[in-house]
């Protein structure tokens, strides 16, 4: 595995980080406080191409590899993690799941415009009582004529009001278990969709989590994914890739704090001196290098498998589980040194502490990676 970044990734990175720095970070406390969705930073985020960047630019893609997309990931998260969810979600769940496994048709119908951002995307997996326990699906898809009638509640659904285009998996024949369950592209336009009430969280807060309803929904037969039964494969397959999303976000929000940290130890004095002189911080801050450069090795190396058809759910799920424990700690050290002034909005570590804890929680919860890691490692 060779790191060494192309120009063109470089280019990627660096417009990211020009990116996020001029067009995210300004209002980004005020969007958080006030729970505002990032309309406009989005929209601008979809002309640039973010949006869409592994889709083949046949369907309007920006037909990048996946360490270009771990790159951008990382510098619109040290920013802006509410605005990175939505990108990762679009990308890796949406745009990757209909890409890989959706009907030529499929691809030519959604594909445009979730890649350029006209259209946002959900993955609607989660369940009141199917969270981690992806199998247990209460939705139903009753297949009738030619369509499915689809009846159920999401729960915890990123760009669950925001999107107009969603995943949804559903228990097609309860007697088949993991083997009866089905993934369809659902409208939200469609009769019997309803959103219901917008999570009030502790991060990610102007990004909107939201329960959906399906009420006698008809989906058109032509909108399921893939053969009878690949529902809950193509979950498990989506998901890997959406991992490789998330601890790039976890990896950002971890890089994001320690680039504030370092500024601030080598501007603020205590007792006669610059604070990084003082061993307690370098040491801390020596951590937090330490981490993030192991966190952005794993990121990479899943990218790599991913974009050299190598089997990466686990290398997926070791970047993530690894990335999001480490933003949680570094996280909670640049609160630390930042003293009082961390705990106030206006520095933005107390915000990443916060937009940190989500990583261990969402697509997967740390303890759902170990699971996934130790069934490979035991096999
Ligand atoms: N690739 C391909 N197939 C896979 C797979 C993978 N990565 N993982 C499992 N499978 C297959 C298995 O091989 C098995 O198939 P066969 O019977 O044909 O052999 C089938 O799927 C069932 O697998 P398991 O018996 O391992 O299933 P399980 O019920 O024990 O669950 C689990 C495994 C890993 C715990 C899984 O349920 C899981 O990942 N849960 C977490 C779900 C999750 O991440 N939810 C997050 C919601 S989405 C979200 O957060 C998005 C957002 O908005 C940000």
């Amino acid at each position: 595995m060779d790191f060494t970044l192309s120009n063109e990734q470089k280019l990627i990175r660096d417009s990211a980080r020009d990116f996020a720095q001029v067009e995210l970070l300004p209002g980004v406390i005020e969007r958080d406080e006030k729970q505002e969705f990032p309309e406009s930073q989005i929209e601008k985020m979809g002309k640039m191409g973010f949006l869409g960047m592994m889709v083949n630019p046949k369907y309007g893609g920006g037909g990048m590899d996946t360490l270009s997309y771990v790159l951008a990931m990382e510098e619109i998260s040290k920013i802006d993690a509410s605005c990175s969810v939505i990108m990762s979600v679009n990308n890796s769940l949406v745009c990757w799941g209909i890409e890989k496994y959706g009907s030529e048709e499929q691809k030519k119908k959604y594909l445009p415009d979730l890649a350029t951002g006209k259209k946002i995307g959900a993955f609607c997996l989660s369940e009141p009582e199917a969270g981690s326990d992806a199998t247990s699906q209460r939705t139903t898809a009753i297949e009738k004529g030619d369509h499915y009638i689809l009846n159920g509640t999401k729960n915890w659904i990123t760009n669950g009001n925001s999107a107009s285009i969603y995943l949804v998996i559903a228990q097609t024949d309860i007697e088949k278990g993991h083997k009866g369950i089905n993934a369809f592209i659902v409208e939200k336009n469609l009769y019997g969709v309803t959103v219901g009430k917008k999570e009030n969280k502790l991060g990610i807060r102007a990004s909107d989590t939201t329960s959906i309803m399906f009420s006698d929904v008809k989906v058109p037969k032509e909108n399921r994914i893939g053969d009878d039964g690949f529902g809950f494969k193509f979950a498990m397959k989506t998901l890997a890739g959406g991992r490789i999303g998330i601890a790039s976000q976890a990896l950002g929000i971890a890089s994001g704090a320690y680039e504030l940290s370092l500024k601030y130890a080598k501007e603020r004095k205590a007792f006669g001196k610059e604070i990084y002189k003082h061993q307690a911080i370098a040491f801390k801050l020596a951590d937090m290098a330490t981490q993030i450069d192991c966190g952005r090795l794993l990121c990479f190396k899943a990218a790599w498998q991913k974009d050299n058809n190598i089997d990466y759910s686990q290398s997926s799920s070791i970047a993530k589980l690894y990335c999001a424990e480490k933003a949680m700690n570094i996280t909670t050290e640049a609160v630390q040194i930042h003293g009082g002034y961390g705990f106030v909005k206006e520095y933005h570590v107390e915000r990443l502490m916060r937009d940190a804890k989500i990583t261990q929680i969402y697509e997967g919860t740390s303890e759902i990676q170990k699971i996934v890691i130790s069934r490979t490692i035991l096999q």
